[in-house]
């Protein structure tokens, strides 16, 4: 029985450490040529390898990232848990990310930046927080935390899921009519939905006119979920207002894209969040007691949905 990781080498020392402490009857393996195949139980990587189906004894297939669009579900056989990343690390760093970018979309950060390079000196019509209206597009794992943490800061909060959802402090929306009605009242809209094949290309133009005029966008999901020849028409014809964009397709960005130098957008490449393997190691480990207890691990991913 062996866990292989295939990621970096400088989170896999600190999963082998983990590991060696809290599971000492598992092996541990970072180089797959030197296992045998048959041994694999837990996989823990980015991307499905293309030689999958040697591990013919496989569990369970660990995300090292909180998303799982990057797996072909059909490459991995049915028997096989599929587990998203569900570790505090990224939670944290996703709630500093959001924070960050509510917070300079709130007080009109691009539009200093742009008159900082023009020279100018002039300020610019300041709304308090209780007039800025932010909603959620997905209330799971890094929804429901970004919401948690903007709670201090005095806006009206909004979130949005595909299921009835309940959060003390804010708007709760789910379904069609949930998203008319958050999308309709949000000044600052955050896009933390997972990429399936009904959220791809969700941010488009049809939503972006539904939107009040003078929103804000942040990204943060995943690129395909975006139309960016729509971001920057909405942005140059003054109906949204900024944009911080973390996430785009393709991953870097041609040289040449608008996004680069467009004075309404901040944009990132793609860091709001990333696994901290001390944390991350720790959910693992965890998921593998439950799962030999015969608990569903935390995370598992539904194939139906997508996520
Ligand atoms: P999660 O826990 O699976 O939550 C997903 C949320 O989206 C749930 O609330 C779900 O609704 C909702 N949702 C999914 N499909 C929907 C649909 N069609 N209509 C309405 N709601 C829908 O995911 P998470 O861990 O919060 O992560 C979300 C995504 O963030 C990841 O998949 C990844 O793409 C992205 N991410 C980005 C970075 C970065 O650095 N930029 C880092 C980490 C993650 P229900 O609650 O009803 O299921
Ligand atoms: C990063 O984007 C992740 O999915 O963890």
């Amino acid at each position: 029985m062996t866990f292989l990781f295939n990621s970096d080498a400088r989170r896999g020392a600190v999963f082998a450490d983990a590991f060696a402490k809290e599971l000492p009857d598992l092996p541990f393996a970072m180089d797959a040529a030197t296992v045998d195949p048959n041994a694999v139980r837990y996989l823990i990587t980015w991307t499905v390898p293309d030689n999958l189906a040697r591990y013919r004894n496989l569990e369970i297939l660990f995300s090292i990232g909180a998303g799982v669009d990057q797996f072909r579900f059909d490459a991995v056989p049915a028997k096989v848990k599929i587990v998203r990343m569900i570790e505090e690390g990224i939670v944290r760093m996703m709630q500093e990310y959001v924070t960050l970018a509510v917070l300079a979309l709130h007080r009109n950060l691009p539009a200093y930046l742009a008159q900082q390079r023009a020279g100018e000196w002039a300020d610019i019509a300041q709304l308090q927080a209780g007039s800025r209206r932010i909603g959620v597009l997905g209330l799971g794992q890094l929804g429901e935390a970004v919401l948690d943490r903007l709670k201090p800061f005095g806006f009206p909060l909004a979130g949005w899921s595909r299921s009835p959802r309940r959060m003390e402090g804010v708007t709760c929306h789910h379904g069609k009519l949930g998203l008319e009605e958050m999308i309709a009242a949000s000044d600052i809209l955050i896009c933390l939905l997972p990429l399936t094949e009904e959220t791809r290309g969700f941010l488009n133009a049809n939503l972006f006119a539904k939107l009040p005029e003078g929103t804000a966008i942040v990204h943060t999901g995943r690129g395909p979920q975006l139309d960016h020849e729509a971001l920057v028409a909405a942005l140059d014809s003054g109906h949204l207002s900024a944009a911080m964009i973390d996430v785009t397709d393709p991953e870097p960005l041609p040289p040449d894209h608008p996004f680069w130098s467009h004075p309404k957008i901040i944009l990132t490449p793609h860091v709001a969040s990333v696994t901290q393997p001390a944390s991350a190691a720790r959910a693992v480990i965890d998921n593998i007691r439950r799962h030999r207890a015969g608990l569903d691990p935390i995370g598992l991913v539904d194939r139906s949905r997508g996520y």
